[in-house]
């Protein structure tokens, strides 16, 4: 078992639970956009921001991927996390402006919109749920990240229909922003 302290509570949890676990079995509130509780964490949309303030190293660390240690301390709620927090939504309403779910989030988090302008908007957040959820739940693969930086998109091979993809519709369903249609299987 591993003993650390979260928000200055001490708490025991089993080896290998992250800090998000830890945080959600005490009803800490963290927020999480690219979290699911039955796929692998992905550490993609960085809202579940902790700051790790002793027994470790200090800084900010995203609590879903993040495991829990021996001794360490950690803070949900530090004005530090709060103001990273607020601009890490800020970047991505600005990115998914028409998100129901995202705007939402903000909103709950004193955030009603963003500062931030892009050139164009994005219909993806980028949380690779939908890639999570057809690897790992239809275990289909039939679609993947692709590029890097600010081209980095979720894409079928070469763009084309995939033959893997059977329209289970678990990633249409996951997507935050519903970017996604799913395609009639045959
Ligand atoms: S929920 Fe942890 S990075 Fe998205």
């Amino acid at each position: 078992m591993i003993n650390f302290k979260l928000n200055d509570k001490p708490l025991q949890v089993e080896e290998g639970t992250t800090i998000l676990e830890a945080a959600l079995a005490e009803g800490v509130k963290i927020p999480t956009l690219c979290y699911h509780k039955d796929l692998t964490p992905y550490g993609a949309c960085r809202l579940c921001l902790v700051e790790i303030v002793g027994g470790g190293r200090p800084g900010l660390e995203a609590s879903c991927v993040f495991k829990a240690t021996e001794g360490l301390e950690v803070k949900t709620d530090t004005e530090r996390v709060k103001k990273s927090r607020k601009i890490i939504f800020e970047l991505l309403m600005a990115r998914c402006p028409d998100s129901e779910k995202l705007n939402k989030l903000a909103a709950e988090y004193g955030v009603s919109r963003s500062r931030i302008h892009l050139k164009q908007k994005e219909n993806c957040l980028l949380c690779g749920l939908c890639v999570r959820a057809c690897a790992e739940v239809s275990e289909r693969h039939a679609q993947s990240f692709s590029g890097r930086g600010h081209r980095r998109t979720v894409d079928t091979p070469f763009s084309k229909i995939s033959e893997k993809c059977i329209g289970c519709g678990a990633c249409a369903y996951l997507c935050p922003v519903k970017g996604l249609k799913v395609q009639e299987a045959g």
